[in-house]
């Protein structure tokens, strides 16, 4: 277990914890019509819709309970789909905090023919485990970090964690 996220446990006072496996999400969709804008593009309100989604059932998956999303960092769009395209969106726990834990969405879209992947968007979730009244509650469960890319994105979330506490400071 990688040192920071050991003592964030502890300070947390957690004894059980997952792995990021456990709870990655894979959601695939195919580009239709009704997913298109004027352009004929895929429209990206519609991707955030699906990103959205890949992220609750990951953050659900990791906290064993209901989750909602408080910030999306971020929508750029590195590559266009069009209609009858699939589209991938790859959804990963990649930090735990006391009530709120961060998880990447990479969303690709598929080369069939070729069987590969273009990456559309990378985007960094922030989701809070909440009980019914929409309280935000502890999540039960830290995070098994199995590499080093793994940790690696738990020490860039612990950077952009810092950055949103600014950004809120800040107002923006
Ligand atoms: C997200 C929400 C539950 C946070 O409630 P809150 O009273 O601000 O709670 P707290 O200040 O105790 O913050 C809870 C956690 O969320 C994090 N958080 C709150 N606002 C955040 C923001 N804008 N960006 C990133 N993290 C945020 C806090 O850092 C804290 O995390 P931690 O416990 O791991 O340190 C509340 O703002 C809310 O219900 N927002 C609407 C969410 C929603 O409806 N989403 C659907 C999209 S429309």
């Amino acid at each position: 277990m990688h040192s920071s996220e050991a003592d964030g446990n502890r300070r947390e006072g957690r004894t059980a914890s997952k792995r990021v496996a456990d709870s990655r999400t894979e959601v695939t969709r195919n580009v239709t019509e009704g997913d298109m804008n004027g352009q004929g593009r895929l429209f990206g309100g519609r991707l955030m819709e699906w990103i959205d989604e890949a992220a609750g059932i990951a953050a659900r998956r990791h906290c064993g309970g209901n989750v909602t999303t408080a910030c999306v960092d971020q929508l750029v769009f590195h590559h266009p789909a069009f209609r009858n395209d699939v589209v991938v969106i790859d959804a990963r726990v990649t930090h735990i905090g006391r009530t709120s834990l961060e998880v990447r969405v990479d969303s690709y879209v598929e080369d069939i023919a070729r069987s590969s992947r273009n990456l559309i968007n990378r985007a960094y979730l922030t989701e809070v485990f909440v009980d019914d009244g929409g309280t935000p509650r502890p999540i039960p469960y830290g995070l098994d970090l199995s590499s080093d890319a793994e940790r690696d994105e738990w020490r860039g979330a612990e950077r952009r964690r810092q950055v949103r506490r600014q950004r809120l400071e800040e107002g923006f």
